[in-house]
């Protein structure tokens, strides 16, 4: 299935992160109060107001496998690196992430700042998404690639431009507003994922409201 992810190169960006973050995850919901799932809207902040780097504004929609069929009330986890290419300091979880519910016609927005590649690296810069609840097993969404960054391979070029409207190298439109707006489409998928240690961090965050599963 063409939108499937692709667990080694998806497995390698995620894992970017470390596993060092992994017992992060659990320590976030401390309460109710604190559980990031429960007060989920339709759109969210990644970077905080002043985060260094070119503002970016993701407005998105989530569909079921048919890929016509809005999805609501599906729990949508974002997390990228920051304009260094880097996500948080050794051990901890993104710094830059957020939780979403999607609306009543799938759809779902964040502002953020570009991310940049990791330093160093050769990979692409990239926003990692998540996806569980409203009867959805946990699994990971496309990751959103820039179609102006020169590190994405042409085979990703190509892998996403088969996936039609699902494609997940994406175009970057000037906002006058937003900066720079991005638009995706994320396709679930019946089975779900098994995140490794590591890329847990969203869904452990939510110990209380994992999007009713
Ligand atoms: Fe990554």
């Amino acid at each position: 299935m063409n939108d499937r992810p692709v667990p080694t190169r998806r497995r390698f960006l995620a894992l970017g992160l470390g596993a060092a973050a992994a017992a992060w995850g659990g320590a976030l919901a401390a309460s109710r109060d604190d559980d990031p799932c429960l007060v989920a809207r339709p759109e969210a902040r990644l970077a905080p107001p002043g985060e260094p780097g070119s503002p970016l504004r993701v407005e998105g929609l989530v569909l079921a496998p048919d890929g016509t069929t809005p999805a609501a009330g599906v729990v949508v986890y974002a997390y990228q690196t920051d304009a260094t290419g880097v996500y948080a300091p050794p051990g901890r979880p993104p710094r830059l992430k957020g939780w979403m519910r999607t609306d009543s016609d799938g759809r779902f927005a964040y502002d953020t700042i570009r991310p940049a590649p990791y330093p160093g690296g050769r990979n692409p810069a990239h926003v990692h998404h998540q996806l569980w609840g409203a009867g959805w097993p946990a699994q990971w969404g496309n990751d959103l690639l820039f179609d102006d960054d020169p590190l994405v391979p042409e085979s990703e070029r190509r892998r996403s431009a088969s996936l039609g409207p699902f494609a997940f190298v994406r175009a970057v439109e000037e906002h006058p507003l937003h900066g720079a707006l991005v638009k995706l489409r994320l396709r679930l998928r019946t089975a779900g994922d098994r995140f490794e240690d590591g890329t847990r961090h969203g869904v452990d965050a939510c110990r209380h409201g994992r999007g009713g599963r």
